[in-house]
């Protein structure tokens, strides 16, 4: 299974960095909360998105779009720093499309699925994770595989390539007060995807 786990992959002046770019992505692109296809429930987390693409989700389903959908407007584009760690770690000649913001509060959490919404599998999924640790659970391409917990802290990249593309994975739960990024604790996970075929 293509799933690497990169640690530290963002020291504290990136993060910083990283941090003030995202600050300014969710002034132009308020962050939103998701509701779950057909039972219109809300997820723990509130989400954004930067790049030609976004994903949402609600009552329609999950999908990307070119517009956030409270404010009609297009995603602000991609930091450079985004593209830049993005592009040492893919393998991947062709540019992300969209990259999903997903911000957790203490008590967030994030069910066990598959990033499938794309309609690129054989671009990796690269994820850097900002702010407190969590419990991050991956298991295989099909529900019923066996799992296992890692914890993910703050500029910690995950890549999920190859065999793990598909992998099931998701946020147990938010470790409060292991980082001190983020000045109201909680944490931030970018997910950066290619979504059309090249
Ligand atoms: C996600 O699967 O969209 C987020 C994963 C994470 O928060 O680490
Ligand atoms: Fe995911």
């Amino acid at each position: 299974m293509a799933l690497e786990h990169l640690p530290g992959k963002l020291k504290d002046a990136d993060q910083a960095k990283l941090l003030d770019a995202l600050r300014a992505v969710m002034e132009e692109a308020p962050l939103f909360t998701p509701t779950m296809p057909r039972s219109g429930k809300p997820m723990s987390v509130r989400m954004t998105n930067c790049g030609p693409l976004g994903w949402v989700t609600d009552e329609r389903g999950y999908r990307y779009q070119p517009t956030h959908p409270d404010t009609g407007a297009p995603w602000p584009p991609m930091p450079d720093i985004l593209l830049d760690t993005r592009r040492e770690l893919a393998g991947y000649a062709h540019a992300p499309e969209a990259c999903l913001v997903n911000v957790y509060g203490p008590d967030a959490q994030m069910g066990l699925h598959q990033d499938r919404d794309e309609q690129d599998f054989d671009a990796p999924v690269v994820s850097l994770s900002l702010g407190d640790t969590c419990l991050f659970r991956i298991g295989g391409t099909k529900r019923g595989d066996p799992t296992r917990s890692m914890r993910l802290a703050s500029g910690d990249a995950v890549v999920l390539g190859g065999g793990a593309r598909l992998a099931f994975h998701g946020v147990d739960r938010i470790i409060p007060g292991t980082s001190t990024l983020l000045p109201d604790g909680g944490r931030i996970n970018l997910t950066l995807r290619r979504v059309t075929p090249p």
